[in-house]
């Protein structure tokens, strides 16, 4: 079993001057790579059976399809399929412990499921992100993690609470870098006021079937557009994220192939739907490149985080690099997406 990380850039930066911009995260982190591969499809189902040969093989023809188009971060998180994923992403990298070195490994915690203590719920306090963080070195089978995430806000998180963790972590050499997901502007303001070390990464549910942060900054005087549910919560945060060169990473990027399908499932996708294959066919490139390619065309310089686990999907998105979007496709796109004209 080899896996072999793409030798160079999939698309010189001469022929695509997207790639010649630097990630936010590339300052602390500089082998990121601009497209990221989320793991949450690998490792079977979500439940406490153990996984199989056959999900060892589709992770390894996953981890090598997002490799090939010059993939190096890859997205876990401690519950993919119950702690499965991490499990058997660590047995790939027992099996070529040089991959290691060469990829930005990223897990999240702070999301616990039912048990004898209470329901689902999320907890970030400091024991708990520490025990969580041991439990994902040991399914990944390595020393340190090179990002941790907080996964998703807890009512009840304090500050200096995971300050004291962050910094257990770091001491320990566990884990080298930090950031969020899910959370707003001032979560991370809150947050990054007690921390000794910034956080680099926001990862947020974000893309052409996700407008929310978008439309926050678009539509916020709109009262169409304002009563879109949660929109309004997102206020600043891509702008705070920009300002402060925090890494977005968009979840969801593909929208679970609304929009790169031959057929709209909701018909209230069919026109962002039939754009986007008409804008691909233009361009030379796949739907799914064209999805992330809106994405990536934002100029905080958003890392999609690809999550179809299918080789051929994963490298139909290597075509995202290959283009730079219009300021007219881009609205365009937008305006279909959102099924309605701008304020
Ligand atoms: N921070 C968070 O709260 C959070 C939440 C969710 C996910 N994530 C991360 O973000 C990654 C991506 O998130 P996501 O899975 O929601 O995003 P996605 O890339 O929009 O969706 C991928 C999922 O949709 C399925 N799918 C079905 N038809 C598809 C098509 N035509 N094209 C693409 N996918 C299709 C995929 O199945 P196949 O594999 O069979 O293609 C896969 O299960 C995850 O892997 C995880 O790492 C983070």
């Amino acid at each position: 079993m080899s896996l072999t990380p793409a030798a160079h850039a999939p698309v010189s930066a001469a022929t695509n001057p997207s790639t010649t911009l630097e990630l936010p995260l590339q300052r602390h982190l500089p082998k990121a790579s601009r497209l990221a591969f989320g793991c949450m499809g690998l490792g079977g189902s979500w439940d406490a059976t153990d996984w199989t040969a056959d999900h060892l093989a589709h992770a390894h023809a996953a981890v090598e399809a997002a490799l090939d188009i010059g993939v190096t971060l890859f997205d876990h998180a401690d519950i993919y399929t119950f702690g499965k994923a991490e499990s058997v992403f660590g047995e790939l990298l027992r099996r070529q412990p040089s991959l290691r070195d060469r990829i930005v490994l990223q897990s999240k915690c702070g999301i616990r499921f039912a048990d004898a203590q209470g329901p689902k719920r999320y907890d970030l306090s400091s024991d708990y992100i520490v025990t969580a963080v041991e439990a994902s070195l040991r399914r990944l089978g390595t020393d340190r993690l090179d990002l941790l995430l907080l996964h998703r806000p807890d009512p009840l998180m304090q500050p200096d609470e995971i300050a004291e963790a962050f910094q257990r972590l770091r001491s320990r050499g566990l884990v080298s870098h930090f950031g969020v997901s899910n959370m707003h502007a001032g979560q991370i303001a809150w947050l990054n006021r007690a921390l000794d070390q910034p956080l680099v990464a926001n990862q947020l549910e974000l893309g052409l079937g996700h407008l929310e942060p978008i439309d926050a900054g678009t539509c916020f005087n709109d009262r169409q557009a304002g009563t879109r549910a949660g929109a309004l919560a997102w206020g600043g945060t891509l702008e705070l994220c920009q300002q402060d060169g925090i890494q977005l990473q968009a979840w969801s990027a593909l929208a679970r192939g609304r929009y790169t399908g031959d057929t709209a499932a909701d018909p209230r996708d069919e026109p962002a739907r039939a754009l986007v294959h008409q804008l691909a066919e233009q361009h030379g490139v796949s739907p799914e490149g064209l999805v992330l390619a809106w994405l990536m065309r934002h100029p905080a310089r958003i890392q999609p985080v690809i999550g179809t686990s299918q080789p051929a999907r994963i490298r139909a998105c290597g075509d995202a690099l290959k283009l730079t979007m219009s300021r007219g496709d881009w609205y365009a796109l937008y305006e279909a997406a959102r099924g309605a004209a701008l304020p």
